[in-house]
């Protein structure tokens, strides 16, 4: 046993859990491809003062949960707690301003928080995130969340459901505010530890406690305290998502834990869950770029949490393909046999056939155990026999039916009989 350990709240991913990964990645990539994205990779490392100004100060994540450190030369960097703001900053250090707008971004990789462990909730967790850059149109709001809706069909999920909200611009959201802090005031003795810290620092994020549930259910509705502006905006977004046919309900308890939103804000609840239940959220942050030092660009995005997706997906008893099956096994016995192998490897290969060459000096019967082991479809066997006649054996590793063929034909028959698999 080795004595090193994965840091707590990490995962190792592989075997048949990779195949979930892929499913979940390759969609997201092909049909962010299709509304648009463009792939954009930011550094994991940022300097920490991006995320305490971007995200906010006042917020859990800067709070408490940033991994930061000390570099070599003193600077204070982190690991990064989440996309947006690395993407906010490559798009401004970059002057993408010049290539024309909107711009679409998408991104998929790990991020950092240290947050306490459980089910569904990681210290490293993987994000598949998109951003539109220069629209305040509430159209682009609507996309992004019939994205969403469709990328989770696609997967096959169903027992989900789209929650929207507006928290209105900073100026509305200042009046709302008040309101809320005169509401809870009289609550204050009796709410949890929480809900007092962020009283003073951060009244809006009362709202989704979940242990002062009761009092947050008679609070004042934010939806009643939006500007002209923001009214309007919403109502755009609702006609859109009903021309895109997307449900939704609207929550006015949404309000999102990161502080750069403003109007439009959603989030996606996987219904069989429990309590990390929210596979994707966003919003629209109007004030964000100009806030990190670029000029005043609107924006708009979400993230998706991937680990919670296969959660819901094995919840849902959804199948995945298994991507990293073995179509072949070359199995062989002989020197002039692991020559002629060699070359047949090269040439199943080209035709994208997923090729295993035994890599052993085992006999033919422990290679065919190892390509059982292996779960391939097919096993080439050549002996020094198959040699001497130019011919060799495949075997259909699920009926043990085999099949002797002309060394020259080999290719054809595998693709053949691959067919039978698929
Ligand atoms: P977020 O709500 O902090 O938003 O994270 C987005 C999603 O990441 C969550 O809905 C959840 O599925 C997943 N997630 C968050 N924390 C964890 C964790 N500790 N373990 C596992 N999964 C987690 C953002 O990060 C924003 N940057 C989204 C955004 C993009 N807004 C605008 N553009």
């Amino acid at each position: 046993m080795s004595n090193y350990k994965r840091i707590k709240g990490t995962k190792d991913i592989f075997g048949e859990e990779i195949d979930y990964w892929y499913y979940v990645e390759n969609k997201a990539k092909e049909m962010l491809e299709k509304y648009g994205f463009r792939e954009i990779r930011t550094p994991i490392i940022e300097s920490e003062e991006l995320f305490s100004r971007g995200v906010g100060q006042e917020t859990d994540i800067v709070q408490k949960e940033m991994y930061t450190f000390e570099d070599k030369k003193g600077r204070i960097l982190a690991l990064r707690p989440e996309g947006t703001a690395s993407v906010v900053r490559a798009y401004i250090e970059n002057s993408m301003i010049n290539f024309g707008s909107p711009q679409k971004f998408f991104y998929i990789g790990p991020m950092f928080r240290y947050e306490k462990p459980q089910s569904g909730r990681y210290r490293e967790f993987y994000q598949i995130g998109a951003e539109i850059f220069g629209t305040d149109y509430p159209l682009a709001d609507a996309e992004l969340i019939d994205f969403l809706y469709e990328y989770f069909k696609t997967l096959k999920l169903t027992n989900f459901k789209i929650k929207i909200n507006s928290i209105g611009t900073t100026k509305s959201r200042e009046k709302y505010k008040k309101v809320l802090k005169e509401y809870y005031n009289p609550f204050l003795p009796i709410l949890c530890e929480d809900c007092q810290r962020r009283y003073n620092a951060n009244i809006l994020r009362l709202l989704d406690c979940k242990i002062d549930k009761d009092v947050a259910a008679n609070a004042p509705s934010i939806l009643d305290y939006l500007d002209n502006e923001s009214k309007e905006h919403f109502e755009s977004l609702k006609k859109y998502l009903d021309v895109f046919e997307v449900p939704y309900e609207i929550d006015p308890k949404i309000v999102r834990g990161l502080d750069y939103y403003s109007k439009t804000a959603f989030e996606v609840e996987h219904l069989d869950l429990g309590e990390q239940a929210v596979i994707a959220g966003g919003g629209r942050y109007d004030d964000l770029v100009e806030q990190l030092g670029g000029p005043k660009t609107p924006a708009v995005g979400f993230a998706i949490g991937i680990e919670r997706i296969i959660e819901a997906l094995k919840k849902e008893h959804i199948e995945v393909e298994n991507f990293s099956q073995i179509d072949v096994y070359i199995a062989y016995q002989g020197e002039q046999a692991e020559l002629e192998c060699i070359k047949l490897s090269k040439e199943l290969r080209k035709y994208k056939i997923k090729t295993y060459l035994n890599l052993s000096k085992r006999n033919l019967s422990g290679q065919l155990k190892h390509a059982n082991r292996l779960n391939a479809k097919l096993t080439i066997i050549m002996g020094e026999e198959e040699v001497v006649d130019d011919v060799v054996t495949v075997r259909n590793m699920e009926t043990g039916e085999q099949t002797k063929v002309q060394r020259s034909w080999v290719t054809e028959l595998v693709l053949e009989k691959l067919k039978e698999f698929s």
